[in-house]
């Protein structure tokens, strides 16, 4: 069944309070589920019948005002309750009696079992799976829930709010009865249970008030929960510092769960984690898992007003609190950075990716709007369009009106819409209204999918003196029938570095950085009497998401680079440099090179920023400039020029592994987490430079490393890059790791990823499939194993005899039977298949039939592979 987003009607009914009583219990657990509906004031037509959700749950009594109720029917895990005499025209109660079964739920959603934990995921749509409910975010309610369970097992019973009662209970059991005082839609209720332990802290708020931080976690882990704590309380001061938002509750936790789909879940009051996204210490994290956690602890809690305070009306809003979140997640982490170098360092990595992975999708099968028209499953829209364009179109928000403004903007949204769930609309016109600035023409951006392109003719008439620029918006996704002209705001600035006398026309002065706000098709800027022509830096700091056509040569380039004072920008001209080479296999031109060897030696540049700079570009980000290509091609080509780089530098990779070994105690400053990410770097260009040679400097490193970020990045190279066997260094880290899950899931990720040794490719696969360690019904396991083959071991997974299609096809099915939402994830690669050379189209259709002829699939993985059908009936296959 398809969803739009224009069939939106309001609910008949809301739902002022819900009081449930939940005996928990793995085997089955009851729940006792009253909720206290009212007519909707806002709907338009009168109900004659109530339907609520419910889903793989058994029905065991159901009352409404009291009274046992006969005349409802129960299909397609809808529970339908038609009103006797007038019944549902004033406020009325139902009371429901059901069960669910944790133990055999292998799905993370709804009420599951963890380890020895008892666990609910509820978003989007998975409270139906604990009790029948209207499920729908539009509909919030206050929560009561009494927890009942034994007390050996799960002393601890969470919930969202405030703890209100405790009591021992008969045949050892006990319960807990929790409140949360504010209204919240199903999706955001929570419950944990088990035995954890608890890490702690007392904070102060600005105006004095106290609050209870608590993560709670196993007691083997527990220690490892103290920087996730501290980022908790930073978090909570920098939205009250930067946004003027209170944490509204009088504690806040924070709970860790070894299985889970996502990173984490933003539940009131009680935010569940991914364990690996908050485990941190010296001996386990790499320094970008900080950055990780750092982000992700702060977006849920961010998530406590845009999301929770603020909800959104219907899943197509998801962009509402997902794209404004993680902006808000980006600012704070960027806030967090002292130095200007760090955060540009950010903002190029968050960029980076998201061409890579944003822009292909929003070039493909799946392109959606930011705030999608249609979906068959909810869960397939938490793309990297949601959240990443959607992050990006927030920010450009802020770009347009500046931060006092948008600050008034988030005021207003929340002084209007506070307790409410609201849709994008409401936002963007909030904006609008606080800072009266226009943004009816932008607003066009929530509905346009595709990356816009931005096309940039100079011309100089050194004559007449005259500059002109001319800019040409354009979209090139062929399905999208409208295409708008939207409103980008660029950041330009016009270089110009001997300038005679100031130039100051069409309000633009040169030297100056300044936003242009294009609303046209066509914009044409000119300027008189110029002498010199300037040289043109646009879309600096990537202020819109968009791709700039801009015809330049490697001369053009290096010129521009000589002038170009953005950080961002740099780093672009660099990427464009290289892309140009690869693509046209050209060669290293000497100046480009002596450019780079130049910036990698200069010890005033941020050594982050340096080793950033030698990143070539990723596959999907150059396979995007083709449109079909050849991946084990596009992927050999990148390695050779990856090797040349090693080579040519290989001097200074030497010199600077050295140097920036400098000795010291290892610690998590930014200096010295850059100094480790260039060292790492000089050590991966090393033994791309020549394994045999260089190979003691890792094996070295690794074995005397006093952190996992070294030890890690010493055995990547090692067995990543070479077709020796190093198996001495990967028994090694099984043998002292076998009872860390994370670094058995990065043990596992890496041999996934290796290059294929010998000609069965898929047997070094389907050896590690079948190691007593992997699991796949732990999603991080099932993760580093078939995703990292699928998404990252271009070479096993394209290969020519199929054997890589055929496992992908095979796992997606069986990882669909226990997990459809991480088999609609590991089908999404499919995705691409439009896009690669004959051959390997071919060779792909040729071995995935069982999946088109199963007939047995989720909803989730169905919608997936309808499109890839759709791709291979396009391409006559
Ligand atoms: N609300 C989501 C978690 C979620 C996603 C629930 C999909 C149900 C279905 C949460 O706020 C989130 O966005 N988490 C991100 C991390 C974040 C840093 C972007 C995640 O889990 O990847
Ligand atoms: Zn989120």
């Amino acid at each position: 069944m398809t969803f739009y987003r224009q069939q939106y009607r309001a609910p008949d009914f809301l739902c002022q309070k819900i009081e449930l009583e939940i005996n928990l219990d793995k085997k089955s657990t009851l729940v006792r589920n009253r909720m206290y509906f009212y007519p909707n004031p806002n709907s338009t037509q009168r109900a004659e019948e109530i339907v609520l959700n419910g889903e793989d749950i058994s029905l065991e009594a159901l009352r409404v005002n009291g009274k046992i109720i006969k005349s409802f029917s129960l299909q397609n895990n809808e529970l339908r309750i038609k009103s006797a005499s007038k019944l549902f025209l004033d406020p009325f109660q139902i009371e429901i009696l059901s069960r669910c079964h944790p133990e055999q739920n292998s799905s993370l959603k709804g009420l599951y079992v963890s380890n020895n934990l008892m666990v609910t995921q509820c978003e989007a749509e998975g409270f139906r799976k604990i009790t029948f409910s209207i499920d729908r975010p539009d509909i919030m309610s206050v929560f009561t829930v009494k927890l009942i369970a034994l007390k050996k097992d799960y002393p601890i019973l969470l919930s969202n709010g405030n703890l209100i009662e405790e009591e021992n209970l008969a045949n050892k059991m006990h319960s807990a009865t929790w409140h949360d005082p504010f209204p919240k839609p199903s999706y955001l209720f929570a419950l944990v249970a088990g035995n954890l332990a608890c890490n702690e802290k007392e904070i102060i708020c600005s105006n004095g008030e106290k609050k209870l931080l608590q993560v709670w976690a196993d007691k083997g882990n527990i220690k490892k929960t103290t920087f996730c704590l501290d980022t908790l309380e930073n978090a909570i001061h920098w939205d009250e510092s930067r946004f003027g938002l209170k944490l509204d509750l009088d504690r806040f936790m924070i709970v860790a769960v070894d299985d889970f789909n996502m990173g984490a879940m933003e539940n009131k009051g009680l935010n569940i984690f991914n364990s690996s996204a908050i485990y941190t210490d010296q001996n386990l994290s790499l320094d970008q898992d900080y950055v990780y956690t750092e982000r992700i602890v702060g977006h849920e809690y961010f998530h406590n007003w845009t999301g929770n305070r603020v909800s959104c009306r219907d899943w197509f809003q998801l962009t509402l609190k997902e794209g404004l979140t993680v902006f808000r997640d980006q600012e704070f982490s960027s806030d967090r950075l002292s130095k200007q170098s760090g955060k540009d360092v950010r903002r190029i990595n968050f960029v980076n990716s998201l061409r890579s992975s944003q822009f292909s999708e929003d070039a493909g099968p799946m392109a959606h709007p930011i705030r999608p028209d249609s979906y068959e499953a909810i869960d397939n829209f938490y793309t990297s369009t949601v959240y990443s364009k959607g992050a990006e179109v927030v920010r450009m928000i802020h770009t347009i009106l500046g931060e006092d403004k948008f600050k008034h903007g988030m005021d207003l949204y929340f002084k209007r819409h506070d307790g409410c769930a609201v849709t994008c609309d409401d936002f963007v016109g909030a904006m609008q209204d606080a800072s009266q600035i226009d943004l009816s023409q932008f607003m066009l951006w929530y509905s346009t999918p595709g990356t816009p392109i931005l096309s940039i003719q100079e011309n100089f008439d050194s004559k007449k003196n005259i500059y002109s620029l001319t800019l040409i918006q354009s979209n090139k996704l062929n399905h999208v029938s409208k295409k708008p002209d939207l409103h980008i705001p660029v950041k330009i600035k016009f270089i110009s570095p001997n300038l005679k006398k100031p130039v100051c026309q069409n309000g633009i002065s040169f030297n100056k950085e300044y936003i242009l706000n294009i609303t046209k098709k066509k914009t044409k800027i000119e300027f008189q009497q110029i002498n010199v022509k300037p040289i043109l830096s646009i879309n600096r700091g990537f202020s819109a998401p968009i791709i700039i056509e801009y015809e330049q040569t490697q001369k053009d380039l290096l010129e521009q680079l000589a002038y170009e004072d953005d950080t961002f920008n740099t780093w672009d001209i660099i990427q464009r440099t290289y892309c140009l080479i690869i693509l046209n296999k050209q060669k290293f031109g000497k100046k480009f090179l002596a450019i780079l060897k130049k910036i990698l030696l200069r010890e005033d540049l941020d050594a982050g920023f340096r080793s950033t700079l030698f990143n070539l570009p990723a596959e999907s980000f150059l396979a995007q400039k083709f449109d079909e290509y050849d991946p084990e091609a596009l992927l050999k080509n990148i390695h050779f020029y990856k090797k040349q780089l090693a080579q040519l530098f290989e001097l200074e990779w030497l010199k600077l592994f050295d140097a920036m070994n400098d000795g010291k105690k290892y610690d998590l400053t930014p200096d010295q987490i850059n100094r480790r990410a260039l060292k790492n770097k000089c050590l991966d260009m090393l033994l791309w430079c020549d394994i045999d040679q260089y190979e003691h400097l890792a094996i070295k490193q690794y074995f005397s490393a006093d952190n996992m970020n070294d030890r890690w990045f010493a055995l990547c190279p090692l067995v990543l890059q070479s077709s020796k066997n190093f198996e001495g260094v990967l028994d090694d880290f099984y043998h002292q790791y076998k009872n860390i899950d994370m670094l058995i899931d990065k043990w596992f990720s890496v041999q996934a990823t290796q290059l294929p040794k010998g000609p069965d490719y898929i047997d070094q696969i389907k050896k590690l499939q079948a190691h007593p360690d992997f699991n796949i019904k732990n999603p991080n396991r099932a993760n580093s194993l078939l995703s990292s083959f699928s998404y990252i071991n271009t070479f096993a997974f394209h290969n020519l005899n199929g054997s890589g299609y055929q496992f992908w096809a095979k796992s997606v099915l069986t990882l669909d039977k226990i997990n459809p939402q991480g088999a609609s994830f590991l089908a999404k690669r499919g995705l691409d298949s439009g896009h690669w050379d004959k051959l390997h189209k071919q060779c792909f259709y040729n071995h995935i039939d069982e999946l088109f002829k199963n007939k047995n699939m989720s909803k989730n993985l169905l919608e997936i592979v309808r499109l890839i059908q759709n791709i291979k009936r396009k391409n006559s296959l």
